[in-house]
């Protein structure tokens, strides 16, 4: 679908993936090394949330291709991604399940590196988030990583001034539309036949986020 010349179109079409859009956001302050500091105090105990970048792009297209087999994003794409200043690549690190404590010499807290468990691609643009991938591996789901992840995204997004926050999901997702409900969101409209089989709907889905201030001044992005 065609865009304007750099300016990326205020819903971001998902069905051919990111890359697509001007690499300066318009206007937008963002920054998104600043979102670990944001986010990072809203996080289940235990769980790591940092930026991700390029050395994490396998475990992102493994988590990417087993979450949508018809639709991959590539690895070109998440790469884009990474380097558009209004965009954040954003990823969960759980604790690994089967924790052994770590021994009382080896320091570092007692837990074991974990790998990437979920990810999440968002855009912040004129005030609005909107949310481009949400995905958790399949492994580590219904354990509500899904939900952390989610928040620690609005919570970003409203410390750094957004008004709402945005989204497309295929309207036969149970799961997805779940989560989003009960974070609040609501649908707000209908894309018929937007996905890649033609067939399938996506709903839009829109939340108003609250204004939440950083504690006396604006924030560091
Ligand atoms: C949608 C997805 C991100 C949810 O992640 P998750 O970590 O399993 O979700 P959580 O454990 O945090 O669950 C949060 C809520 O989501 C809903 N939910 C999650 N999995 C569900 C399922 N299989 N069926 C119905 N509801 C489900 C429930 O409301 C759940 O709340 P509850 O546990 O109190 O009932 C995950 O299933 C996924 O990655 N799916 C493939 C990619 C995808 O569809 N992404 C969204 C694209 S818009």
């Amino acid at each position: 679908m065609p865009r304007e010349a750099g300016r990326p179109r205020r819903q971001p079409d998902r069905r051919h993936g990111p890359g697509n859009g001007s690499r300066d956001g318009p206007g937008t302050n963002f920054r998104a090394d600043t979102i670990i500091f944001l986010a990072g105090s809203d996080i289940m105990p235990d769980c790591r949330l940092r930026m991700l970048n390029p050395e994490d792009l396998p475990a992102i297209l493994s988590i990417e291709r087993a979450s949508f087999p018809g639709c991959p994003w590539t690895l070109e794409g998440f790469l884009a991604e990474m380097e558009r200043q209004f965009s954040a690549v954003l990823g969960l690190f759980p604790p690994v399940r089967s924790m052994t404590p770590a021994p009382p010499s080896g320091g570092g807290g007692g837990f074991p590196p974990s790998p990437l468990a979920a990810f999440a691609v968002f855009w912040l643009l004129e005030g609005e988030t909107h949310l481009m991938r949400l995905a958790v591996a399949p492994e580590r789901r219904r354990e509500g990583l899904g939900r952390t992840l989610l928040d620690a995204v609005l919570s970003a997004s409203a410390a750094k001034g957004m008004e709402r926050a945005v989204l497309e999901v295929r309207e036969n997702n149970p799961a997805a539309l779940s989560l989003y409900r009960s974070r609040g969101f609501r649908v707000t409209g209908r894309r018929r036949g937007y996905y890649e089989d033609g067939r399938t709907d996506a709903l839009t889905m829109t939340l108003d986020l609250v204004p939440r201030g950083l504690g006396g001044g604006p924030g560091p992005g």
